[in-house]
């Protein structure tokens, strides 16, 4: 069987009290929007229609690049007129039509799958998924007759006070069969809200015999629609303690889930411990056996096995390769490679740089543009000067070289295989393998200056009393 899918996402989102399209508030990453896109995809349908509104080119921009058709509503006159402007677009689509709610993100396909299974089990004209709330109030709820069929969905502004107490709801989720489209033009207006309704579509289905049903699937979790920012956050909530579970379940160790932030291509593997407050974006690859303590940032990076990172680091777009260890404070720019058991310690930025196997770079550096070989040590205070102004030079540091502390090299420029430089020294030619390098002045001891300093400053001041002495004494003050 064929199936469409139209998601409507062209409503104001007064709610959210913001500018921002409701459909492009995020759940961490990713917009609502995508959200629902992401788990329509995954139901591979033949097309998906976004039905957008005014501000369509600024969604368009917000989502990932993909085969998704946009339809414009260009006045949010209700969702029954929004599903209506995805007709022209499924002119020659005959099959199922699944509707879903831009703002109801956090719907999972296996979910979806059930429902659109059910529906053709039923043999349904339409078909939607239903749930209990806990409170109701932003909900249409569903009306069922004596036999338990479904019979229409009341609105809450026009739902009487025993119907308001139903707690069963629309998830504004729906299968309609293309053949049955047409009954939207039969959609008369809502009075109180001046909108078309969707749901009314149930009610007049109903009356004209079609077969119709509502599939109580899924719980509130997944099927909560975002209206305000305070469920933006619930749903936040929820999505991270869903991505925290599967984790847990592979085996990642957390100390506080709820204060972790993994973004939805993150992988991480066994037995990696993973501290409050971490954040992992993008398309990261974590080892296993890891430890990453808090208030570390790790985006579009892979760290290898067994890897620490210390305290309040940022990892960019790099390669951080077994066992090594980096940070505290440690900010990881994108283009590096950190080979294995290398070390990247306090305050210590590196940029486009390759960093050699057993290399320790444990204090205050910078390091940008730098091919540095393995088992080099980088003193406390050294910096790749790589940029002259105009253009950014690389520096070259060969396997075993010894770089003295508060060093800088100013590239072009290289220093071979096992030598070392002196520390303090300003390096701007090449160092042969094997040399000692020192560019400071050489060190002057003057023997007994300090006496002599003293001596001539407690002359000084006696003199100045004097001088103070003899001034009272011809003022008479
Ligand atoms: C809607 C349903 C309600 C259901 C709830 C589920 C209607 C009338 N009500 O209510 O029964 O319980 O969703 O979360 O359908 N939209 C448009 N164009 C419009 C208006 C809305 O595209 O003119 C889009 C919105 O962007 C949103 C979705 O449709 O993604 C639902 O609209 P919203 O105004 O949030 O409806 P609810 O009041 O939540
Ligand atoms: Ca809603």
């Amino acid at each position: 069987m064929k199936l469409a899918v139209v998601i409507l996402a062209a409503g104001r989102g007064k709610r959210m009290n913001s500018t921002l399209p409701k459909v492009l508030h995020g759940i961490f990453d990713k917009p609502m929007l995508q959200c629902v896109i992401d788990s329509a995809e995954k139901l591979r349908p033949s097309r998906i229609i976004a039905v957008v509104g005014k501000n369509f080119k600024e969604i368009k921009k917000s989502i990932k690049p993909g085969n998704i058709l946009f339809a414009v509503q260009k006045k949010p006159n209700g969702t029954g007129d929004a599903l209506l402007r995805a007709k022209t677009l499924l002119k020659d689509f005959r099959g199922t039509i699944l509707v879903l709610n831009g703002d109801v993100p956090l719907i999972t396909s296996e979910t979806l799958k059930k429902f659109l299974s059910l529906h053709r089990k039923g043999r349904n004209h339409i078909s939607l998924i239903s749930f209990a709330a806990a409170n109701p109030a932003s909900y249409g709820r569903i009306l069922r007759d004596r036999n338990s069929r479904i019979n229409s969905i009341v609105e809450d502004k026009d739902a009487t006070e025993a119907q308001k107490k139903i707690n069963e709801v629309n998830s504004g989720v729906y299968a309609i069969e293309s053949g049955v489209l047409s009954l939207l033009k039969e959609i008369p207006m809502n009075i109180a809200k001046a909108e078309y309704y969707l749901t009314d579509v149930i009610g007049i289905a109903r009356n004209k015999g079609y077969k119709l049903n509502a599939y109580r699937i899924g719980l509130e979790d997944e099927l909560m629609g975002v209206n305000t920012v305070s469920e933006l956050l619930k749903a936040r909530k929820i999505f991270r303690g869903r991505l925290a579970d599967t984790w847990i379940k592979k085996g990642v160790i957390f100390f506080d889930h709820d204060s972790v932030f993994i973004s939805g291509d993150v992988s991480i593997g066994k037995n990696t411990t993973i501290y409050p407050d971490v954040c992992l974006e993008g398309r990261t690859a974590i080892g296993s056996g890891c430890i990453i303590y808090p208030n570390v940032r790790i985006v579009d990076s892979v760290i290898k096995d067994g890897v620490v990172v210390k305290d309040s680091t940022v990892i960019e777009g790099s390669v951080v390769r077994a066992r090594a260890v980096v940070g505290p404070f440690a900010h990881i720019r994108p283009g590096c490679d950190v080979g294995s058991e290398a070390k990247i310690g306090n305050f210590v930025e590196i940029k486009k740089s390759v960093i050699g196997d057993r290399t320790k770079a444990s204090h205050l550096s910078y390091l940008g543009d730098a091919s540095i070989g393995k088992g080099v040590n980088i003193g406390a205070g050294t910096i790749t000067c790589n940029y002259d102004g105009k253009k950014k030079s690389r520096t070259t540091i060969e396997d075993g070289a010894f770089i003295g502390s508060d060093t800088q090299l100013v590239a072009p420029v290289r220093v071979g295989k096992g030598a070392y430089i002196g520390a303090g020294s300003t390096i701007t030619k090449c160092v042969p393998a094997m040399s000692l390098s020192v560019s400071r002045a050489d060190q002057r001891n003057i023997e007994g200056w300090a006496k002599k300093r003293q001596s001539s400053v407690v002359s000084r001041q006696s003199s100045v009393r004097n001088k103070k002495s003899e001034v009272r004494k011809r003022t008479g003050r």
